[in-house]
């Protein structure tokens, strides 16, 4: 028997307060709260059905069938969800990025949230926006925020029910910008899933997370109050700490490129000429510029001229993780 197929989209996100560090590896339960924005021009499409006919899951990634690493992590999600919905069934699941996988943009979050979704209801589970949440984040840490819609905070909760997402101000709420600045299209070296385990080797990160309740309040004012300045100075502060995090781990995680600095170099020169705008990185060399829409075109045209950028990618807030 084959169940009906469910198809599901969802969007990456960029975290203006960032998740660096587990407390339970396993279950992703952060060592602090984030909050990010989604990314309404790309995301992923994810269609599963459950048949009775399979001898194992079946991953297929924008046209290529998946095995190794890849497919034990969908089937690891597919366990739990087989588990809630009490039956025992493999699945096909088909999945599409409208952004290629080498633009350096993490496809983990779009991809675990919109799994979640189409898998869940193909197994006949109606879980709610919160639900849905918890279940992503067992995927990978930061879709359980892909599942809210616009700007969402992750609650870092202490246990399992405790730690998802929640929406704090819808897409339209502000027009902000995200100029993805693309400066090297190659696979990382370090996932964030191994930096996450190293994260506590750092002398710095207790005192990254002592200080975070201080950055989410002044970012959720700066959000709420459309206040661009504030949320500048925060939005880079955090993603310093955790580099500053990343690069006296053990062993050190050195992420960016000259390209990298020479693009925040390029972002403070833009705001001493009254630019607004503000830089934050994740765990790799391309370089995430924010801006308010009316500098948008400006931001784009001076950060695609700054030597070794590949390409400028410009996303707007996005919606919630959706069946299609
Ligand atoms: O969810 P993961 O394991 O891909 O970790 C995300 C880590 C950062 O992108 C660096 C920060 C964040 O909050 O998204």
């Amino acid at each position: 028997m084959i169940s009906n197929p469910v198809t599901a989209i969802a969007h990456p996100n960029i975290a203006l307060i960032k998740y660096w560090g587990d407390v339970d590896i396993t279950l992703h339960i952060p060592a602090n709260g984030s909050i990010s924005m989604n990314l309404d021009e790309l995301f992923t499409r994810t269609c599963v059905a459950f048949d009775s006919g399979l001898k194992k899951d079946e991953f297929i990634l924008d046209g290529k069938e998946m095995g190794g690493l890849s497919l034990d992590r969908v089937t690891i999600h597919l366990d739990h969800i087989r588990n809630l919905a009490k039956t025992e069934t493999f699945a096909r699941v088909e999945s599409w990025n409208n952004f290629p996988m080498s633009a350096g943009i993490a496809s983990s979050a779009s991809g675990f949230a919109a799994l979640s979704l189409a898998a869940s209801r193909a197994a006949g589970l109606q879980l709610d926006e919160t639900g849905l949440s918890r279940l992503a984040r067992r995927g990978s840490g930061s879709a359980c925020r892909s599942v809210p819609g616009g700007f969402v905070e992750w609650q870092a909760g202490k246990s399992d029910q405790e730690s998802y997402a929640l929406s704090i101000a819808p897409a339209k709420h502000w027009d902000i910008v995200d100029c993805i600045v693309v400066v090297s299209e190659e696979e990382k070296q370090t996932s964030s899933r191994e930096g996450h385990s190293i994260a506590h080797t750092s002398v710095l990160q207790p005192a990254r997370i002592e200080d975070t309740p201080r950055r989410l309040e002044s970012c959720r004012s700066a959000l709420m109050e459309q206040d661009f300045e504030m949320l500048a100075k925060v939005v880079e502060q955090d993603s310093n700490l955790m580099h500053s995090v990343m690069m006296t781990s053990n062993p050190p995680l050195i992420y960016w490129l000259p390209e990298t600095l020479a693009v925040i170099l390029a972002v403070k020169a833009l705001r001493m000429n009254g630019i607004q705008a503000c830089y934050t990185i994740d765990a790799g060399p391309n370089v995430h510029v924010l801006c308010p829409e009316e500098d948008a075109k400006e931001v784009y045209q001076r950060m695609i001229e700054v030597r070794g950028v590949k390409k400028v990618l410009i996303c707007h807030p996005g919606g919630p993780a959706v069946i299609e």
